[in-house]
């Protein structure tokens, strides 16, 4: 199911003194099975793009289209798109508001309008892929829980109607390191099964490991649009628009500022310690 933007703008508060321009001429294709991170400063337009690809919230001008169909067409079904596009919002535990595990997970699939043992099949599944154990925690009020793990229920209530394409925004952000690793590690499993994701995220490091392609986006705009490959070794780009590149992209170019053979294109921690293993072995030799 491939996703597309055209010419999208948004604009907050129109004709009001608030009026504010969020997404100007915005066009975007994302295909099956990608996994694209968006990335750009604090304002800078993520989160009001995000809601466009559900049709939470609908373009200025421009258009949104699913399979080349425009989702706010008169003959298209929101409710159900809504269902094959699952958006996770940044803390999405905060709207979590059953009094147990199961119940909060159970809401998506209820408001389907399945039938009960569907409902609680899903319900388990999508425990599973949240590595919450069922048995333990589903009757568990999700208020009891760690924050990561309350962020887990939040992510399996939205897996629990099957979507096609998982749109997440930063959803490792506020966690600690192991809840951070759980959640990462969860979307990375989701994306190997078959999910198209599309992941807005600070960290440039976790980007670099899981994603498929980099969307940068600058007051607004696209900046950039690429592998990671091609983005972080743009470090003149991610700059102007206010973002860092990879550690290891970095540490290249410091080498390579002080006249080191280090090639352009690096931006992983192996390929950073295998230049310098290479660079350690020629010296070694050469003398
Ligand atoms: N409801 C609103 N009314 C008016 N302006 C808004 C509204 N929501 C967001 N904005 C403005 O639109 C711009 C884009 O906001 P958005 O939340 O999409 O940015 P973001 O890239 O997600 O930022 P962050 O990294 O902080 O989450 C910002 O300047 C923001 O102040
Ligand atoms: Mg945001």
């Amino acid at each position: 199911m491939s996703i597309e933007l055209k010419h999208v703008n948004y604009v907050y508060s129109q004709g009001t003194a608030f009026q504010h321009t969020a997404l100007q001429d915005v066009s975007l294709k994302i295909q099956d099975h990608e996994f694209v991170a968006l990335v750009g400063h604090t304002g800078c337009g993520k989160s009001t793009l995000v809601q466009h690809l559900n049709g939470l919230l609908k373009p200025t001008s421009g258009q949104v289209l699913i399979n080349g169909e425009d989702i706010h067409g008169e003959h298209t079904n929101r409710k159900a798109l809504r269902q094959r596009v699952g958006l996770v919002f940044q803390y999405p535990e905060y709207q979590l508001f059953e009094e147990s595990v199961e119940k909060d997970i159970a809401f998506g699939p209820k408001n389907m309008g399945l039938p009960e043992d569907e409902i609680h099949r899903r319900v388990i599944a999508a425990m599973e892929m949240v590595h919450l154990d069922p048995a333990r925690l589903a009757a568990v009020n999700p208020f009891e829980l760690s924050g990561g793990q309350m962020r887990r229920v939040a992510i399996a209530g939205i897996l629990a109607m099957q979507p096609e394409i998982l749109v997440m925004d930063e959803p490792a952000a506020g966690l600690d390191p192991q809840g951070r690793d759980a959640i990462l590690g969860i979307i990375r499993d989701l994306h190997q099964t078959g999910t198209t994701i599309i992941m807005v995220s600070h960290a440039m490091d976790d980007i670099a490991d899981l994603a498929t392609r980099i969307v940068v986006m600058n007051h607004g705009q696209i900046a950039m649009d690429g592998t990671p490959r091609e983005v972080f070794c743009r470090a003149d780009v991610m700059r102007e628009a206010g973002l860092e590149i990879t550690e290891a992209a970095r540490l290249a170019g410091t080498l390579r500022e002080r006249g080191l053979p280090v090639p352009e294109d690096i931006y992983t921690q192996e390929e950073i310690r295998d230049a310098i293993l290479r660079l350690w072995k020629e010296k070694v030799h050469a003398q």
